[in-house]
């Protein structure tokens, strides 16, 4: 039974290139999990693109002298290619600034309207006085009207959780020149939140199988639902749809509100790029469908509260509905079947951040030590529960303690005697207790891993994997195949075992190493792909001709990479194998790499 299961991403902003605090929060933890669902059988859509509007791409555009839109090109590429040299094995990784995303943000807001869910009002907003521009909400600092937290932000409060606006602040101030704003009244569409108290926490209440921190964290939030603004007074972003809006130079929809709807927008735009424009419905209105969505603890609010509202809204099932309400163009979407949100990777105990001066870019991380690496190394030590602190040390003791001697050597050295002394995989003869313990041992391992990748329980996945590579290292250790010259038929069956446990362990592993697990596969004499890996290319715009942009997308429908045990083939030809892993040297543990050296102050 095939299951499709949406894999949402969280969207990175395109301000900059993206380091490995970021990808170890949105990107591995959720192509592990999509490439765990493809092998269970299930099919996948995984999406997400460039966030490009709003604030953090103009702020940062002024930085460098570049229009916004210079900006999000800029980034939105060497994001693309951040993201495909990870191996992250996107359906399609696009961007908010197309005209697909455009039309269906439009659409979905338009339904939001008709359904009564989204009113105008006048409200306060805050003014610079040196420079007469706006400033957003996230860029104003003060006091929580709330908790009394000092460094409460405009839109949030990050110590109580809540949702703010600028003018409910304390003694506000900008951040950006620390100077005091001016408040004046300007006119806002508003999503009315309130509408949705019911619903919401009727759905949150059946949302039991979530980390249980980001169930409260939301539920939480339930009780003080206000009016949320979905425009601002901005020239950089979505058009309004509606009459004396639409062509308002300086009102365009909330950063946030596009965004989130981009999920919906790249799933109609992967559907249209592949020549079934309905195609996109299977994940989003069948009964079954399943949808994921991966993100930072930072974005919770706006997968588990906002984006449902939205979703809700246009499906016309708030707690009230208006007289002829109903579902939009869309028809009636699903909500999230769960939202995954991981802790941060901070470095020295400061969250990772470009401004502090401590940061480890993705593409000088896999120049040097390529992806899979990292890709263990966020699996199996990420912050997938706590903050976790990332060390030079840490990742040097995974790469060559475990990559390196236990699962290379594992395969090097089976693969190796097997081709020394057979030229091919053996045949086995009678197997004794110990073997046909060790193939027992590998094939449970599918389904207790298989549960824990199912539940975004990815350290211990990765974990219960290394497991297994364990066993077969201290069975070959006690085995001695190499000590069995006289004895070729016992020699063959244990050479066979340990192979058959080399390419179980190697589809266990496969979710987390997919670059290394092609190698493995070929090295057991497999041809063709094992695992598929994302390619850049460059598209048209599908609604505005000339204009063009690079997309992410795969062919993954035709690995070979399936979750359960496959009986190795007898007599396949073995060649010597190459090492799968490099060892790190173990200085590294205390420099740091050139790029970016450890700090000793
Ligand atoms: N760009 C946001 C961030 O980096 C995440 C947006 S996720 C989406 O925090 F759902 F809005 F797309
Ligand atoms: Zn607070």
């Amino acid at each position: 039974m095939s299951t499709p299961v949406l894999t949402a991403v969280a969207w990175p902003y395109a301000n900059g290139p993206r380091h490995i605090g970021h990808v170890s929060g949105f990107g591995v933890p959720s192509d592990v999990f999509a490439r765990y669902q493809r092998m269970a059988g299930n099919k996948v859509l995984m999406v997400s693109g460039t966030d490009e509007h709003g604030t953090p791409i103009q702020v940062q555009a002024d930085k460098e002298g570049l229009s916004a839109r210079e900006l999000a090109d800029k980034y939105n590429r060497q994001i693309a290619n951040d993201l495909q040299g990870l191996g992250l094995s996107y359906d399609l990784f696009t961007r908010t600034t197309t005209g697909n995303h455009y039309r269906v943000v439009q659409e979905l807001f338009l339904a939001l309207w008709r359904n009564g869910y989204v009113v105008a009002k006048t409200q306060l907003g805050a003014i610079s006085p040196s420079t007469g521009r706006t400033l957003p909400d996230r860029y104003i600092e003060g006091t929580c009207p709330i908790c009394g937290y000092d460094g409460a932000r405009g839109d949030q409060c990050d110590n109580c959780g809540n949702q703010l606006d600028p003018a409910d602040l304390r003694n506000p101030v900008s951040r950006i020149n620390g100077e005091k704003p001016d408040f004046i009244e300007t006119e806002h569409l508003f999503l009315d939140l309130p509408a949705f108290t019911a619903s919401l926490g009727e759905w949150l209440s059946t949302r039991t199988e979530w980390r249980p921190n980001v169930l409260k964290f939301s539920q939480n939030l339930l009780d003080d639902l206000r009016p949320r603004a979905i425009t601002r007074d901005l020239d950089w972003g979505v058009p309004v749809p509606l009459d004396g809006w639409r062509d308002a130079p300086m009102k365009r929809f909330y950063v946030w509100f596009d965004a989130v709807i981009g999920y919906l927008s790249a799933s109609v735009e992967w559907a249209r790029r592949n020549g079934d424009a309905d195609a996109w419905r299977e994940f989003w209105t069948s009964p079954d469908a399943k949808g994921y969505y991966f993100m930072g603890k930072d974005n919770i609010v706006f997968h588990s509260l906002i984006w449902p509202s939205l979703l809700l809204g246009q499906n016309g099932a708030g707690d009230s509905v208006v007289p002829g309400g109903g579902p939009g163009a869309f028809g009636s979407l699903n909500l999230p079947t769960e939202v995954v949100s991981s802790e941060f990777l901070t470095m020295s105990g400061s969250k990772f951040s470009t401004s502090r001066g401590t940061v480890i870019y993705v593409h000088e991380f896999l120049e040097e030590f390529g992806p899979d690496a990292l890709r263990y190394f966020i699996s199996v030590a990420g912050p997938e529960n706590q903050d976790v602190d990332f060390t030079w040390d840490e990742f040097v003791r995974r790469t060559n303690y475990e990559l390196a001697n236990e699962w290379g050597n594992l395969v090097n050295r089976s693969i190796s005697m097997a081709h020394k002394n057979v030229g091919a995989v053996p045949r086995p003869e009678a197997p004794q207790q110990a073997d046909t313990d060790l193939t027992a041992l590998s094939a449970q391992a599918f389904d207790v891993i298989g549960g824990h990748l199912r539940r975004s329980r990815f350290r211990q996945a990765a974990t219960e994997a290394m497991r297994v590579v364990t066993a077969a290292n201290r069975y070959l250790s006690e085995q001695q195949p190499w000590q069995l010259k006289d004895d070729p038929a016992r020699r063959d069956t244990v050479l066979h075992t340990a192979l058959q446990v080399v390419s179980d362990a190697n589809a266990l592993l496969t979710p987390f190493l997919p670059h290394a697990a092609q190698k493995v596969h070929e090295a057991l004499g497999g041809t063709g792909v094992w695992s598929a890996q994302p390619n850049v290319s460059d598209v048209e715009d599908l609604d505005e001709p000339g204009r063009s942009y690079p997309i992410l997308t795969g062919e993954y429908a035709v690995e070979q990479a399936r979750w359960e045990p496959v009986p190795i083939e007898v007599g396949r030809p073995l060649a010597k194998p190459k090492p799968i892993f490099g060892k790190l040297d173990p200085s590294l543990a205390e420099t740091g790499p050139s790029w970016a050296p450890i700090k000793t102050d």
